[in-house]
């Protein structure tokens, strides 16, 4: 049995000029022989920091990973949120155009991410290239090469990890940082007419919170927002295969064109997901804005439980809404770029954060990143109950 260590959780130093309100260093502890206690000292860190880096696990076992992230959430029972690698390949859509996902050899659900050459044995996968699983080419109007070449990038795609069809989002996801480019910080712009940047370290994932978007809501909005749910499409990913996103990485472009229902094929009505707009975090009870606007087929809004809901389903109107509350977090102050170092393990609460990756030239080296989580025991709760029959 692992014996309980006294590790410290210290909430990251801001500037005066940085307004994100999350954000923790975990050190003194060993992921390969943790005990309970200390499981669930961490599972309420990262409830509470939402993003927390966990020094120093530049020697865990692969298998142990996998193992803590089911002693994170130990009555979830489903393996990988987004399935196993067959079909993932088959109805990832987006997700998996042109990538291949490599599971590591013995521990298959923690998946090799990243970018670049992966060396010719990295856990047993031998002379892997990780070909697209980085890169700009979600957006509508990507950087040109040689701005990209000269540090100009975007975030990828800002997102929860969630199949949002099929399996409930995993609670949480584990993300062990194993090799890092090097060189000069990029700039990474907005290029939406905002003119806003900001300066990042090659590698890093970037986090806003939800509950603090929600924070800045009015009062109506939040009755609003508190009442309502959202539908999301049978096989999200692969309905929106076709679109790309805006310049910012979030949300989708104007102009692209979803698959028709006939075009996704046969789908089980069932398997649908239909989630409250607001998240209630189960430790500290605070209340996040946490929709995946890009996959949201409907909206069902009202402001109190009684009132029958006004269905939105058409979707330029649907992006108008959730776009409308999302950008206002959309800033460089309330974004934070997790200072992950090699050997770190960052995880993060996925029901209270939206994250983005940042692509980099090749140049500055690969990146490795092993990436782990499960579908979550209990899905989302919301301030009030939904119907699911509407
Ligand atoms: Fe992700």
């Amino acid at each position: 049995m692992a014996e309980s260590t006294p590790f410290t959780v210290t909430a990251v130093e801001r500037q005066p000029e940085e307004k994100y309100n999350f954000g923790a260093f975990v050190t003194g502890v060993d992921l390969n022989n943790i005990s309970d206690d200390d499981v669930d000292r961490l599972k309420a860190a990262v409830w509470r920091h939402k993003v927390v880096v966990v020094k120093n696990q530049a020697n865990l076992d692969p298998e142990k990973q996998w193992e803590l992230v089911t002693r994170l959430d130990p009555k979830a029972t489903d393996g990988h949120s987004h399935g196993n690698i067959t079909s993932f390949r088959a109805k990832g859509g987006l997700l998996a155009q042109g990538r291949e996902v490599v599971g590591i050899p013995g521990a298959e659900n923690v998946r090799l991410i990243g970018k670049g050459f992966q060396g010719k044995d990295h856990y047993g996968i031998k002379n892997h290239t990780v070909e697209r699983g980085l890169s700009n080419d979600f957006h509508n109007v990507p950087p040109s090469p040689s701005d990209f070449e000269n540090g100009i990038t975007r975030f990828q795609r800002w997102h929860i990890d969630a199949p949002l069809y099929g399996k409930d989002p995993a609670w949480f996801t584990t993300l062990r940082c194993v090799k890092l480019p090097r060189g000069e910080d990029l700039t990474i712009e907005w290029a939406d007419g905002s003119g806003l940047s900001m300066r990042s370290p090659a590698g890093r994932t970037a986090f806003f919170s939800t509950s603090q978007l929600y924070s800045m809501l009015t009062l109506e909005e939040k009755q609003l927002i508190d009442h309502s749910w959202v539908e999301y499409a049978p096989y999200p990913y692969k309905w929106i295969e076709r679109c790309r996103g805006n310049s910012n990485g979030l949300g989708l472009a104007d102009g692209g064109t979803h698959l028709t229902i006939e075009e996704l094929g046969e789908y089980d009505s069932s398997a649908v997901k239909k989630y409250p707009l607001v998240w209630v975090n189960p430790l500290t009870g605070e209340k996040a804005f946490q929709v995946h606007g890009i996959c949201a087929r409907r909206l069902y809004l009202r402001s109190s439980k009684d009132e029958e809901p006004r269905v939105i389903d058409d979707l330029q109107e649907i992006r108008k809404f959730i776009l409308g509350i999302q950008n206002r977090i959309l800033r460089p102050e309330y974004i934070f770029l997790a200072p992950a170092e090699e050997g770190d393990m960052v995880i993060w609460d996925n029901y209270g954060l939206f994250h983005s990756a940042i692509d980099y030239p090749l140049k500055m080296g690969p990146r490795t990143m092993h990436q782990a989580n499960i579908a979550g025991s209990v899905g989302p709760k919301g301030p009030v109950p939904i119907s699911l029959t509407a």
